[in-house]
């Protein structure tokens, strides 16, 4: 039986010690709700603001946008702000999906897993974004074989991505394989940043954007 935090407990942390996709569902079953304003408030979370910032620079307002590991939908709501309405949410978590369905920001949401096979026709989306779901106890650099099968050729795939996690996961890799192989080209990288700078100032991230070619 997995204990849930107290309040005050790190939940950031809670969810990154997930042992397997049933207690990382699990978790975020039990954080949903409160997933919000613990996020911003406690944690000052800053990845779907200054990840949008990036995704809006190359891809035009028209296209059909994947939101993977859309969470509560705090990425769709920024992107619905900055004039995209063509969004669809994916993430395996239910309890997530249904906050984010709320937000009235996603065409379509749909429960699905990422690291494996993706239930999506190939070049479905012109462009993709994942902000806080590539990473520890989460999705592995594997997604992003998927990320470049469902995006079009000619759209964008941006994520964010813990330093840390680039360099000991296996993305740096998996980010250098797709592009010695032609299969995408880097667009920019954004320097490292803290985005969560209350709860977490120690982490920092970048985020990556690339072309699939
Ligand atoms: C920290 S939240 C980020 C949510 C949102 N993108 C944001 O920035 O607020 C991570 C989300 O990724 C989802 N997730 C984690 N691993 C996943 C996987 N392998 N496949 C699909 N969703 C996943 C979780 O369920 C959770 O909703």
């Amino acid at each position: 039986m997995t204990q849930k935090p107290t309040e005050h407990a790190n939940r950031v942390r809670w969810v990154y010690a997930s042992q397997d996709n049933t207690e990382l569902e699990e978790r975020y079953g039990h954080w949903a709700k409160e997933y919000d304003r613990d996020i911003i408030e406690k944690f000052g979370y800053v990845g779907p603001r200054v990840s949008t910032e990036q995704f809006r620079l190359y891809v035009p307002r028209n296209c059909k946008v994947l939101d993977a590991g859309a969470g509560t939908g705090l990425v769709g709501q920024e992107l619905y702000r900055l004039g995209y309405r063509d969004i669809e949410a994916m993430d395996l978590s239910r309890a997530m999906l249904d906050e984010a369905r709320r937000k009235n920001v996603y065409g379509k949401l749909h429960e699905m897993v990422m690291g494996g096979p993706l239930d999506f026709p190939t070049n479905y989306f012109d462009a993709t974004i994942c902000v806080g779901a590539l990473t520890i106890g989460h999705a592995d650099a594997e997604a992003l074989e998927e990320f470049v099968r469902v995006t079009s050729s000619g759209g964008h795939i941006v994520f964010m991505l813990r330093t840390d996690v680039y360099a000991n996961n296996g993305f740096r890799e998996k980010q250098h394989e797709l592009e010695f192989s032609e299969v995408w080209q880097l667009v920019s990288v954004t320097d490292p940043f803290q985005a969560l700078p209350i709860g977490e100032p120690d982490m920092y991230h970048q985020v990556w954007t690339y072309m699939v070619k």
